[in-house]
């Protein structure tokens, strides 16, 4: 058999294809790194992904220690033991592998440990002080696994994060245009996201153009490897595109819907927790948000819906809101997502805690590309509540 490795592409800062999981050792080294925290969950700390980079990491000489505790959906506490563990290891260099849980308390890990501040010093305001991060961190490593690698990924995981990758796409298409922002007092104050920009939006094309094509299969045949392959590189362009265009409604809203949960756990997922997985919290709000934000933007909605292969044949700009919700719906029906926030556990009663979670989320927030009011954001919710009879 040929060997795998020679078939992995080396893209700048990005490393793709089989085999690239067998050369963090290597990469980690080259970074300077000698003693590395490994951050993943307790379920992937179980597969093969983990144990790879492991290896590759000794192989490398590199003193590798494995953090397993990421909460699948973090939380403050859980952040701040990943960041206790950081701080104590000494640890020179990172590697995340997982999912967008383990990825992000590896970061906070890094952050922390590498410039300690009390936990809201580097948070967005007007949640935290949103201090800009004092200098280079180290180096850090992220493997994600929930779009491809993991080969027995249930069906509900591939469909979820399948979403968060779309709706990355699409919101930072149809976000608030950079030069329509307010404006930094200095450029080192200027945000990770900065609005619609024609760099991000070439990023978000080719996203909604991958997703059209391979979502469903990956969802429906787990063996289907072209298409799960095709989703994690989908999942990386969304990311180069809205790592600096940013979101806004539907992330915005998802917080407070997946914070506030009560009850519900989603097929295929084995938590010791209520959970609404952030790619479903964010999809459920996403047809409900672009029927109210395609007024500000019409081309930009129909054009998503025409890259997703809705219905837009006779669409006007009247009409933009409701072909790409209305795509978007069928997608989630076509993936079994529940039908709206009422099928997992909210009603009319849960609308002003939903509104007043998303408020101070000004991050994401102020990207959407109309003003939105608290009032605003009480129809978006009731609007989520469910999508078909
Ligand atoms: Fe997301």
């Amino acid at each position: 058999m040929a060997n795998e490795a020679v078939f992995t592409m080396d893209a700048s800062s990005i490393k793709y294809g089989p085999g690239a999981t067998r050369e963090v050792g290597s990469d980690l080294r080259a970074l300077g790194a000698t003693r590395v925290m490994l951050v993943t969950d307790p379920g992937v700390a179980q597969l093969e992904p983990v144990a790879v980079a492991l290896e590759s990491l000794r192989a490398a000489g590199i003193d590798a220690v494995v953090y397993d505790q990421a909460r699948v959906e973090p939380t403050d506490g859980s952040f701040k033991d990943a960041i206790r563990f950081a701080t104590d290891g000494g640890f020179d260099g990172f590697v995340a592998v997982g999912g967008g849980s383990s990825m992000d308390t590896a970061k906070a890990a890094n952050l922390y440990a590498t410039y300690p501040a009390d936990f809201l010093a580097y948070v967005n305001a007007p949640i935290g002080r949103g201090e800009p991060v004092p200098g280079r961190l180290r180096p850090l490593i992220a493997i994600p696994t929930t779009s491809g690698t993991s080969r027995d990924l249930p069906s509900m995981v591939a469909a979820c994060s399948g979403f968060d990758v779309l709706s990355h796409a699409i919101e930072s298409y149809t976000a608030l245009p950079y030069r329509e922002r307010e404006a930094p007092a200095e450029p080192r104050l200027r945000p990770a996201y900065q609005g619609a920009n024609p760099i991000s939006d070439i990023w978000a094309e080719r996203t909604i153009l991958m997703v059209s094509e391979f979502f469903v299969r990956a969802v429906k045949d787990p063996g289907d490897h072209e298409a799960r392959a095709q989703m994690m590189l989908a999942a990386t362009f969304a990311g180069i595109g809205f790592g600096n265009a940013g979101v806004h409604l539907p992330h915005g809203m998802s917080y407070p819907v997946s914070g506030m949960v009560q009850e519900y756990v989603p097929p295929g997922y084995h938590p010791d927790h209520a959970l609404v997985p952030h790619g479903m919290s964010v999809i459920l709000n996403a047809p409900s948000v672009f029927r109210w934000t395609a007024s500000a933007n019409p081309e930009r909605h129909l054009q998503a819906a025409t890259w997703l292969g809705g219905e837009v044949r006779g669409a006007g700009p009247q009409d933009a809101g409701h072909v790409l919700s209305s795509t978007l719906i069928e997608l989630m029906r076509k993936t079994d997502m529940p039908n709206g926030l009422r099928a997992i556990g909210f009603d009319e009663g849960d609308v002003d805690e939903l509104v007043t979670g998303t408020l101070p989320q000004h991050r994401v927030t102020k990207l959407a590309p109309r003003p939105v009011t608290p009032e605003d954001l009480r129809g978006l919710f009731l609007g989520a509540l469910s999508y078909w009879e």
